[in-house]
């Protein structure tokens, strides 16, 4: 082993020391969560999701991001650029916007991520994401995990029915016993040979058997919380564009800051306030 490799190695031991102790150090600063939270929580960390709806949620500022999100959803067109024949979507960066920033740090949102990371947070921004029909499995449509921090949480929103024609969200549950590890172990090591770009159902199903993926279609309103970085799963091929959100949280000192920056810098189309 050269002497970089053994600082590397070095390193990531002495951070990884660091997060334990800062997450020993903060359990005791955690906000009580109600029964219901608390149960959203739990959900999470068992099996890294917990799926809602924003009328369960019932949250005072719903009204006003549902509205602005759905005017929004209605003028968002297909962007230009098509990659090898894959339609990107297309992606708005709405975190400046009043409605969606103040419904991202809503207290009640704010203390169950907190109970979930374990460690202060950081509310990152909002993507309105309308994704374009898609036979072909590229790009998030393949299996992956997100990479910005030990622990995130995606809060994702349908702004209408997704059905299978509009490719739902598909997840594999956290593996619960030594088999399911083992796999994970496995599929780990194809994401990484794939240069964490994914794999496809083919290459998935011979991890881990199609009847234990999960999808999630949904009603319109319906919110998905999950952690992205630890839960494998993928967007899946449509032949119906589906409207989505995206509120992002990690800990206040994520793993990879710079990977953090596209939900509120430049990176997207950033609508103007009105
Ligand atoms: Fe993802």
């Amino acid at each position: 082993m050269t002497i970089a490799k053994l600082n590397d190695k070095i390193n990531t031991l002495i951070s990884e020391l660091v997060y334990q102790i800062s997450l020993f150090r903060h359990r005791k600063k955690l906000p009580i969560l109600s029964n219901t939270d608390q149960l959203i929580a739990k959900s999470l960390k068992g099996e890294g999701i917990y799926i809602t709806s924003l009328e369960n949620l019932d949250l005072p500022s719903t009204a006003q991001m549902l509205e602005r999100a759905n005017s929004y959803a209605a003028i968002m067109k297909s962007p230009i650029n098509i990659q090898s024949g894959y339609k990107l979507p297309q992606i708005y960066t709405v975190t400046d916007l009043p409605e969606f920033f103040t419904w991202g740090i809503e207290e009640r949102l704010q203390n169950i991520v907190e109970n979930y990371i374990g460690l202060p947070i950081a509310f990152h921004g909002v993507h309105m994401r309308k994704d374009f029909p898609n036979e072909q499995q590229l790009q998030t449509l393949l299996w992956h995990k997100d990479a910005e921090d030990r622990r995130m949480i995606k809060v994702i929103i349908y702004l209408h029915n997704v059905t299978e024609k509009h490719g739902a969200f598909e997840y594999i549950p956290l593996p619960a016993n030594l088999l399911d590890w083992y796999n994970y172990y496995r599929i780990n090591y194809a994401l990484w040979k794939s240069n964490f770009l994914g794999i496809n159902d083919q290459q998935m199903i011979s991890f881990i058997p199609k009847s234990a993926w999960k999808y999630c279609p949904g009603k319109a309103g319906t919110v998905i919380f999950v952690d992205p970085r630890n839960v494998l799963h993928h967007g899946t091929v449509r032949s119906e564009a589906r409207s989505t959100l995206f509120f992002t949280y990690t800990s206040n000192s994520p793993k990879r800051p710079e990977l953090c920056t596209q939900y509120n810098d430049d990176t997207f189309i950033k609508p103007k306030k009105q």
